[in-house]
Protein backbone atom coordinates (compact mmCIF):
# COMPACT_ATOMS: atom_id res chain seq x y z
CA UNK A 1 0.00 0.00 0.00
CA UNK A 2 2.67 2.18 1.05
CA UNK A 3 4.47 2.24 -2.27
CA UNK A 4 1.57 2.77 -4.36
CA UNK A 5 0.25 5.66 -2.27
CA UNK A 6 4.36 7.08 -2.92
CA UNK A 7 4.53 6.16 -6.63
CA UNK A 8 0.56 7.58 -6.66
CA UNK A 9 1.86 11.28 -4.92
CA UNK A 10 5.09 11.18 -6.31
CA UNK A 11 3.66 10.46 -9.61
CA UNK A 12 1.15 13.18 -9.21
CA UNK A 13 3.67 15.92 -8.45
CA UNK A 14 5.79 15.17 -11.52
CA UNK A 15 6.07 16.61 -15.04
CA UNK A 16 4.29 14.57 -17.70
CA UNK A 17 8.03 13.78 -18.74
CA UNK A 18 8.81 12.60 -15.57
CA UNK A 19 5.97 10.09 -15.26
CA UNK A 20 7.31 7.53 -17.41
CA UNK A 21 10.26 7.13 -15.46
CA UNK A 22 8.38 7.12 -12.08
CA UNK A 23 6.03 4.37 -13.19
CA UNK A 24 9.15 2.42 -14.82
CA UNK A 25 10.37 2.97 -11.30
CA UNK A 26 7.97 1.00 -9.44
CA UNK A 27 6.74 -1.37 -12.23
CA UNK A 28 7.87 -1.50 -15.94
CA UNK A 29 11.36 -1.22 -15.29
CA UNK A 30 12.05 -4.41 -13.90
CA UNK A 31 9.59 -5.73 -16.64
CA UNK A 32 11.96 -4.15 -19.39
CA UNK A 33 15.05 -5.89 -17.40
CA UNK A 34 13.42 -9.10 -17.37
CA UNK A 35 12.12 -8.46 -21.78
CA UNK A 36 15.87 -7.34 -22.42
CA UNK A 37 17.44 -10.56 -20.17
CA UNK A 38 15.09 -12.75 -22.24
CA UNK A 39 15.96 -11.50 -25.53
CA UNK A 40 19.53 -11.21 -24.50
CA UNK A 41 19.87 -14.94 -24.01
CA UNK A 42 17.48 -15.53 -26.88
CA UNK A 43 20.07 -13.94 -29.39
CA UNK A 44 23.09 -15.59 -27.51
CA UNK A 45 23.21 -19.28 -28.29
CA UNK A 46 26.40 -19.63 -26.03
CA UNK A 47 23.88 -18.39 -23.23
CA UNK A 48 21.15 -20.50 -24.41
CA UNK A 49 23.77 -23.57 -23.93
CA UNK A 50 24.57 -22.38 -20.87
CA UNK A 51 22.42 -24.25 -18.24
CA UNK A 52 22.88 -22.08 -15.71
CA UNK A 53 21.45 -18.88 -17.88
CA UNK A 54 19.07 -20.60 -19.39
CA UNK A 55 17.67 -21.69 -15.95
CA UNK A 56 17.61 -18.27 -14.59
CA UNK A 57 16.11 -17.05 -17.17
CA UNK A 58 13.31 -19.57 -17.28
CA UNK A 59 12.40 -19.16 -13.50
CA UNK A 60 12.46 -15.46 -13.62
CA UNK A 61 9.69 -15.83 -16.42
CA UNK A 62 7.47 -16.85 -13.16
CA UNK A 63 8.15 -15.09 -10.30
CA UNK A 64 5.91 -16.82 -8.30
CA UNK A 65 7.38 -20.08 -8.33
CA UNK A 66 10.34 -17.96 -6.85
CA UNK A 67 11.17 -17.22 -3.33
CA UNK A 68 13.07 -13.73 -1.94
CA UNK A 69 14.78 -14.51 1.12
CA UNK A 70 14.85 -11.36 3.36
CA UNK A 71 16.96 -10.63 6.59
CA UNK A 72 17.10 -7.60 8.59
CA UNK A 73 18.30 -6.81 11.80
CA UNK A 74 15.77 -6.02 14.16
CA UNK A 75 12.59 -4.59 15.05
CA UNK A 76 14.06 -2.47 17.48
CA UNK A 77 15.50 0.56 15.37
CA UNK A 78 12.90 1.69 13.36
CA UNK A 79 13.92 2.31 9.96
CA UNK A 80 14.50 -1.74 9.49
CA UNK A 81 10.66 -1.85 9.78
CA UNK A 82 10.26 0.56 6.71
CA UNK A 83 13.02 -1.69 4.65
CA UNK A 84 11.49 -4.96 5.62
CA UNK A 85 7.96 -3.65 4.18
CA UNK A 86 8.74 -1.54 1.19
CA UNK A 87 11.25 -4.62 0.13
CA UNK A 88 8.32 -7.21 0.68
CA UNK A 89 5.66 -4.83 -0.91
CA UNK A 90 8.27 -4.40 -4.04
CA UNK A 91 9.10 -8.34 -4.85
CA UNK A 92 5.48 -8.91 -3.85
CA UNK A 93 3.93 -6.25 -6.49
CA UNK A 94 6.22 -8.48 -8.98
CA UNK A 95 4.49 -11.57 -7.82
CA UNK A 96 7.55 -12.76 -6.18
CA UNK A 97 6.99 -15.27 -2.73
CA UNK A 98 9.01 -13.34 0.32
CA UNK A 99 10.29 -14.43 3.49
CA UNK A 100 11.14 -11.90 5.26
CA UNK A 101 13.16 -12.18 8.77
CA UNK A 102 13.98 -10.36 11.96
CA UNK A 103 16.81 -11.07 14.36
CA UNK A 104 16.54 -9.29 17.38
CA UNK A 105 19.62 -7.51 16.69
CA UNK A 106 21.15 -11.11 17.83
CA UNK A 107 24.29 -12.58 15.31
CA UNK A 108 23.93 -15.59 16.02
CA UNK A 109 19.81 -15.53 15.59
CA UNK A 110 20.52 -13.75 11.96
CA UNK A 111 22.94 -16.92 11.02
CA UNK A 112 19.95 -19.16 12.27
CA UNK A 113 17.51 -17.11 10.29
CA UNK A 114 19.67 -17.31 7.09
CA UNK A 115 20.39 -21.41 7.50
CA UNK A 116 16.45 -21.46 7.27
CA UNK A 117 16.24 -19.14 4.41
CA UNK A 118 18.43 -21.44 2.73
CA UNK A 119 16.95 -24.65 3.66
CA UNK A 120 13.69 -23.45 2.29
CA UNK A 121 15.28 -22.87 -1.07
CA UNK A 122 14.68 -19.62 -1.62
CA UNK A 123 16.24 -18.44 -4.92
CA UNK A 124 18.06 -15.29 -3.68
CA UNK A 125 19.04 -13.03 -0.39
CA UNK A 126 18.64 -9.75 0.64
CA UNK A 127 20.92 -9.54 4.00
CA UNK A 128 21.37 -6.19 6.60
CA UNK A 129 23.86 -7.86 8.54
CA UNK A 130 23.28 -7.03 12.43
CA UNK A 131 27.28 -8.15 12.67
CA UNK A 132 29.03 -7.56 9.48
CA UNK A 133 32.25 -10.13 10.78
CA UNK A 134 29.68 -12.69 10.98
CA UNK A 135 27.97 -14.13 8.30
CA UNK A 136 30.63 -15.85 6.41
CA UNK A 137 29.96 -19.18 6.93
CA UNK A 138 26.46 -18.95 6.64
CA UNK A 139 26.94 -17.33 3.52
CA UNK A 140 29.11 -19.67 1.92
CA UNK A 141 26.50 -22.62 2.43
CA UNK A 142 24.38 -19.99 0.31
CA UNK A 143 27.28 -19.70 -2.42
CA UNK A 144 27.00 -23.35 -2.20
CA UNK A 145 23.63 -23.64 -3.12
CA UNK A 146 23.83 -21.36 -5.80
CA UNK A 147 21.43 -18.86 -4.26
CA UNK A 148 22.73 -14.55 -5.31
CA UNK A 149 23.51 -12.46 -2.10
CA UNK A 150 22.64 -8.45 -1.96
CA UNK A 151 24.51 -7.11 1.02
CA UNK A 152 21.31 -4.65 1.97
CA UNK A 153 22.49 -1.10 3.13
CA UNK A 154 25.45 -2.39 5.77
CA UNK A 155 28.69 -4.36 3.73
CA UNK A 156 28.95 -8.05 4.76
CA UNK A 157 32.76 -8.46 5.46
CA UNK A 158 35.21 -11.27 4.84
CA UNK A 159 33.04 -13.44 2.18
CA UNK A 160 32.81 -13.75 -1.35
CA UNK A 161 29.22 -15.06 -1.64
CA UNK A 162 28.12 -11.56 -1.89
CA UNK A 163 27.63 -10.08 -5.55
CA UNK A 164 26.86 -6.69 -4.85
CA UNK A 165 26.16 -3.70 -2.23
CA UNK A 166 23.13 -1.61 -2.13
CA UNK A 167 23.05 1.64 -0.15
CA UNK A 168 23.14 4.82 0.68
CA UNK A 169 26.80 6.85 -0.02
CA UNK A 170 27.53 6.40 3.57
CA UNK A 171 30.85 9.02 3.93
CA UNK A 172 28.58 11.69 2.44
CA UNK A 173 26.09 10.92 5.34
CA UNK A 174 28.70 11.82 7.85
CA UNK A 175 29.78 14.54 5.82
CA UNK A 176 26.38 16.22 5.38
CA UNK A 177 26.13 16.16 8.98
CA UNK A 178 29.99 17.84 9.64
CA UNK A 179 29.55 20.18 7.10
CA UNK A 180 25.99 21.27 8.37
CA UNK A 181 27.55 22.63 11.70
CA UNK A 182 30.42 24.09 9.89
CA UNK A 183 27.57 26.10 8.26
CA UNK A 184 25.66 26.55 11.61
CA UNK A 185 28.41 27.68 13.68
CA UNK A 186 30.06 29.64 10.72
CA UNK A 187 33.33 28.07 11.63
CA UNK A 188 34.80 29.22 8.45
CA UNK A 189 34.43 32.90 9.94
CA UNK A 190 34.88 32.27 13.71
CA UNK A 191 38.10 34.60 14.33
CA UNK A 192 38.99 33.51 17.65
CA UNK A 193 35.68 32.25 18.53
CA UNK A 194 35.33 28.62 20.35
CA UNK A 195 32.75 25.92 20.17
CA UNK A 196 32.48 22.47 22.43
CA UNK A 197 31.56 19.60 20.40
CA UNK A 198 31.16 16.00 21.34
CA UNK A 199 30.41 12.92 19.36
CA UNK A 200 28.38 9.63 19.02
CA UNK A 201 28.85 7.03 16.52
CA UNK A 202 27.31 4.05 15.72
CA UNK A 203 27.96 0.12 16.27
CA UNK A 204 31.23 -0.94 15.88
CA UNK A 205 29.96 -4.15 14.19
CA UNK A 206 28.51 -2.53 11.82
CA UNK A 207 30.75 -1.34 8.88
CA UNK A 208 28.73 1.76 7.84
CA UNK A 209 29.82 3.55 11.21
CA UNK A 210 33.23 4.07 10.47
CA UNK A 211 32.30 5.63 7.56
CA UNK A 212 29.80 8.07 8.74
CA UNK A 213 31.98 8.95 11.49
CA UNK A 214 35.02 9.57 9.13
CA UNK A 215 32.69 11.93 7.07
CA UNK A 216 31.40 13.96 9.83
CA UNK A 217 35.23 14.06 10.87
CA UNK A 218 37.15 14.73 8.26
CA UNK A 219 34.82 17.37 7.43
CA UNK A 220 35.46 19.11 10.85
CA UNK A 221 39.08 17.72 11.16
CA UNK A 222 40.24 21.61 10.30
CA UNK A 223 38.31 23.40 12.77
CA UNK A 224 39.10 20.63 15.17
CA UNK A 225 42.86 21.37 14.36
CA UNK A 226 42.82 24.99 14.14
CA UNK A 227 41.29 24.90 17.47
CA UNK A 228 37.78 26.42 16.68
CA UNK A 229 36.08 23.10 17.23
CA UNK A 230 36.94 21.89 20.86
CA UNK A 231 36.13 18.40 22.10
CA UNK A 232 36.24 18.58 26.05
CA UNK A 233 35.81 15.32 27.13
CA UNK A 234 38.98 14.32 24.76
CA UNK A 235 37.08 11.33 22.57
CA UNK A 236 37.70 11.73 19.05
CA UNK A 237 38.16 8.31 18.43
CA UNK A 238 35.85 6.25 16.80
CA UNK A 239 36.17 3.23 19.64
CA UNK A 240 35.95 6.17 21.85
CA UNK A 241 32.39 7.43 20.53
CA UNK A 242 31.09 3.98 19.16
CA UNK A 243 27.38 2.90 20.13
CA UNK A 244 27.02 -1.16 20.87
CA UNK A 245 24.05 -1.62 18.69
CA UNK A 246 23.41 1.66 17.99
CA UNK A 247 21.29 1.40 21.21
CA UNK A 248 19.56 4.74 22.71
CA UNK A 249 19.97 4.18 26.15
CA UNK A 250 23.21 3.24 25.84
CA UNK A 251 24.13 6.81 24.02
CA UNK A 252 21.96 8.12 26.84
CA UNK A 253 24.18 7.09 29.74
CA UNK A 254 27.52 7.84 28.11
CA UNK A 255 26.62 11.00 27.01
CA UNK A 256 25.46 11.77 30.97
CA UNK A 257 28.62 10.58 32.12
CA UNK A 258 30.08 13.25 29.87
CA UNK A 259 27.59 15.88 30.85
CA UNK A 260 28.50 15.26 34.50
CA UNK A 261 32.39 14.93 33.67
CA UNK A 262 33.05 17.40 31.60
CA UNK A 263 30.21 20.27 31.53
CA UNK A 264 28.92 19.58 35.29
CA UNK A 265 30.81 23.09 36.20
CA UNK A 266 28.55 25.21 33.62
CA UNK A 267 30.69 24.78 30.86
CA UNK A 268 28.80 25.22 27.54
CA UNK A 269 28.36 22.47 24.89
CA UNK A 270 27.84 23.67 21.40
CA UNK A 271 27.25 20.55 19.67
CA UNK A 272 26.47 16.58 20.11
CA UNK A 273 26.69 15.14 16.60
CA UNK A 274 25.41 11.73 16.73
CA UNK A 275 25.92 9.56 13.62
CA UNK A 276 22.17 9.09 13.29
CA UNK A 277 18.28 9.24 14.62
CA UNK A 278 18.85 5.91 17.58
CA UNK A 279 21.57 7.79 19.04
CA UNK A 280 20.62 11.25 18.73
CA UNK A 281 17.53 10.24 20.53
CA UNK A 282 19.30 9.35 23.55
CA UNK A 283 21.66 11.85 23.66
CA UNK A 284 18.48 14.67 23.25
CA UNK A 285 17.52 12.61 26.45
CA UNK A 286 21.02 12.69 28.29
CA UNK A 287 21.06 16.46 27.77
CA UNK A 288 17.28 16.96 28.87
CA UNK A 289 18.09 15.42 32.24
CA UNK A 290 21.75 16.25 32.45
CA UNK A 291 23.00 19.38 31.00
CA UNK A 292 22.64 22.27 33.66
CA UNK A 293 22.98 24.87 30.06
CA UNK A 294 20.29 26.51 28.35
CA UNK A 295 21.52 27.27 24.94
CA UNK A 296 20.12 25.01 22.18
CA UNK A 297 22.93 22.70 21.47
CA UNK A 298 22.74 21.54 18.05
CA UNK A 299 22.24 17.35 17.47
CA UNK A 300 22.39 16.00 14.86
CA UNK A 301 21.37 11.84 13.57
CA UNK A 302 20.44 10.32 10.25
CA UNK A 303 17.31 8.11 9.29
CA UNK A 304 14.50 10.53 10.22
CA UNK A 305 12.72 8.58 12.52
CA UNK A 306 9.50 9.39 13.98
CA UNK A 307 10.68 10.19 17.24
CA UNK A 308 13.22 12.15 15.89
CA UNK A 309 11.36 14.35 13.71
CA UNK A 310 8.88 15.23 16.32
CA UNK A 311 11.74 16.26 17.94
CA UNK A 312 12.85 18.33 15.46
CA UNK A 313 9.25 20.15 15.16
CA UNK A 314 9.92 20.77 18.62
CA UNK A 315 13.47 22.18 18.74
CA UNK A 316 15.17 19.89 20.53
CA UNK A 317 17.11 18.20 17.71
CA UNK A 318 18.64 20.29 14.52
CA UNK A 319 18.75 17.76 12.12
CA UNK A 320 18.54 14.32 10.63
CA UNK A 321 19.90 13.04 7.44
CA UNK A 322 17.37 11.18 5.31
CA UNK A 323 17.58 8.07 3.33
CA UNK A 324 14.41 7.25 1.19
CA UNK A 325 14.86 3.56 1.77
CA UNK A 326 11.43 3.11 -0.41
CA UNK A 327 13.80 4.37 -3.50
CA UNK A 328 16.50 1.73 -1.60
CA UNK A 329 13.84 -1.22 -1.98
CA UNK A 330 13.06 0.09 -5.61
CA UNK A 331 16.82 -0.32 -6.37
CA UNK A 332 17.43 -3.37 -4.81
CA UNK A 333 14.32 -5.28 -6.79
CA UNK A 334 15.35 -4.17 -9.80
CA UNK A 335 18.57 -5.55 -9.02
CA UNK A 336 17.33 -8.78 -8.04
CA UNK A 337 15.73 -9.72 -11.23
CA UNK A 338 18.65 -8.88 -13.08
CA UNK A 339 20.62 -11.38 -11.21
CA UNK A 340 17.50 -13.99 -11.38
CA UNK A 341 17.78 -13.26 -14.92
CA UNK A 342 21.51 -14.23 -15.00
CA UNK A 343 22.96 -11.09 -15.87
CA UNK A 344 25.69 -9.30 -14.66
CA UNK A 345 24.84 -5.92 -13.86
CA UNK A 346 26.88 -2.59 -14.04
CA UNK A 347 26.25 0.89 -14.27
CA UNK A 348 23.80 0.22 -17.43
CA UNK A 349 21.48 -1.18 -14.84
CA UNK A 350 20.65 2.29 -13.41
CA UNK A 351 19.59 3.79 -17.08
CA UNK A 352 17.78 0.55 -17.75
CA UNK A 353 15.48 0.97 -14.37
CA UNK A 354 14.70 4.69 -14.94
CA UNK A 355 14.49 5.37 -12.05
CA UNK A 356 13.37 8.85 -10.68
CA UNK A 357 15.98 8.89 -7.59
CA UNK A 358 19.85 9.84 -8.10
CA UNK A 359 22.41 6.72 -7.59
CA UNK A 360 25.89 5.94 -8.80
CA UNK A 361 27.76 2.99 -9.48
CA UNK A 362 30.97 2.32 -7.40
CA UNK A 363 33.38 0.14 -8.67
CA UNK A 364 36.20 1.01 -5.90
CA UNK A 365 35.15 1.90 -2.62
CA UNK A 366 34.00 -0.86 -0.86
CA UNK A 367 36.26 -3.69 -0.13
CA UNK A 368 34.97 -6.37 1.58
CA UNK A 369 38.78 -8.36 2.22
CA UNK A 370 37.52 -10.22 -0.20
CA UNK A 371 38.27 -7.87 -2.83
CA UNK A 372 36.19 -4.73 -4.45
CA UNK A 373 32.11 -5.02 -3.89
CA UNK A 374 30.29 -3.56 -7.19
CA UNK A 375 28.00 -1.12 -5.55
CA UNK A 376 24.71 1.20 -6.34
CA UNK A 377 25.06 4.48 -3.73
CA UNK A 378 22.05 6.19 -3.27
CA UNK A 379 21.85 10.24 -1.94
CA UNK A 380 21.06 11.16 1.33
CA UNK A 381 19.79 14.44 1.88
CA UNK A 382 19.47 16.63 4.82
CA UNK A 383 16.26 17.50 6.14
CA UNK A 384 15.99 20.34 8.94
CA UNK A 385 12.45 22.03 10.69
CA UNK A 386 12.66 24.48 7.07
CA UNK A 387 12.83 21.82 4.44
CA UNK A 388 10.87 19.29 6.06
CA UNK A 389 7.20 19.32 4.51
CA UNK A 390 9.44 19.50 1.01
CA UNK A 391 11.71 16.67 1.61
CA UNK A 392 9.24 14.49 3.69
CA UNK A 393 5.55 15.61 3.07
CA UNK A 394 5.19 17.01 -0.31
CA UNK A 395 7.15 13.17 -1.53
CA UNK A 396 4.64 11.12 0.02
CA UNK A 397 7.09 9.53 2.19
CA UNK A 398 5.58 10.78 5.58
CA UNK A 399 2.00 12.00 6.51
CA UNK A 400 1.72 15.32 8.82
CA UNK A 401 -1.17 15.09 11.18
CA UNK A 402 -2.64 18.08 13.17
CA UNK A 403 -0.27 18.69 15.76
CA UNK A 404 2.76 19.36 12.62
CA UNK A 405 3.86 16.24 13.96
CA UNK A 406 5.10 13.70 10.81
CA UNK A 407 4.35 9.99 10.31
CA UNK A 408 6.01 7.70 8.29
CA UNK A 409 3.44 6.45 5.30
CA UNK A 410 3.50 2.40 6.22
C1 LIG B 1 22.08 2.40 8.77
C2 LIG B 1 21.52 3.63 9.42
C3 LIG B 1 20.91 3.27 10.77
C4 LIG B 1 21.82 2.39 11.61
C5 LIG B 1 21.11 1.86 12.83
C6 LIG B 1 23.04 1.73 9.72
O1 LIG B 1 23.63 0.63 9.13
O2 LIG B 1 22.72 2.75 7.56
O3 LIG B 1 20.57 4.20 8.57
O4 LIG B 1 20.65 4.44 11.49
O5 LIG B 1 22.30 1.31 10.86
O6 LIG B 1 19.94 1.21 12.49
Amino acid sequence: MNKKLISAMLCATMAAGMLAGCGSSSGSSSASSVASATADTAASTEAAADTASTEAAGTTADSSQMTIGISMPTKSLERWNRDGSYLKEQFESKGYNVELTYSDNKSAQQNNDIEGLIADNVDLLVVAAIDGEALSQVLASAKEAGIPVISYDRLIMNTDAISYYISFDNYTVGKLQGQFVADQLDLANAGDKTYNIEFTAGDPADNNATYFFNGAYDTLKPYLDAGTLVVPSGQTEFDQVATAQWDTSTAMKRFQNILGSYYSDGTQLDVALCSNDSTALGVTQAIESDYAGSNQVIITGQDGDEANLANIVDGKQTMTVYKAVANEAVATLDLAVALLNGETPDASLIDKSGWDFDCTYDTSSYDNGTGIIPSYLLVPTVVTKDNMDAELVDTGYYTKDADGYLHPVE
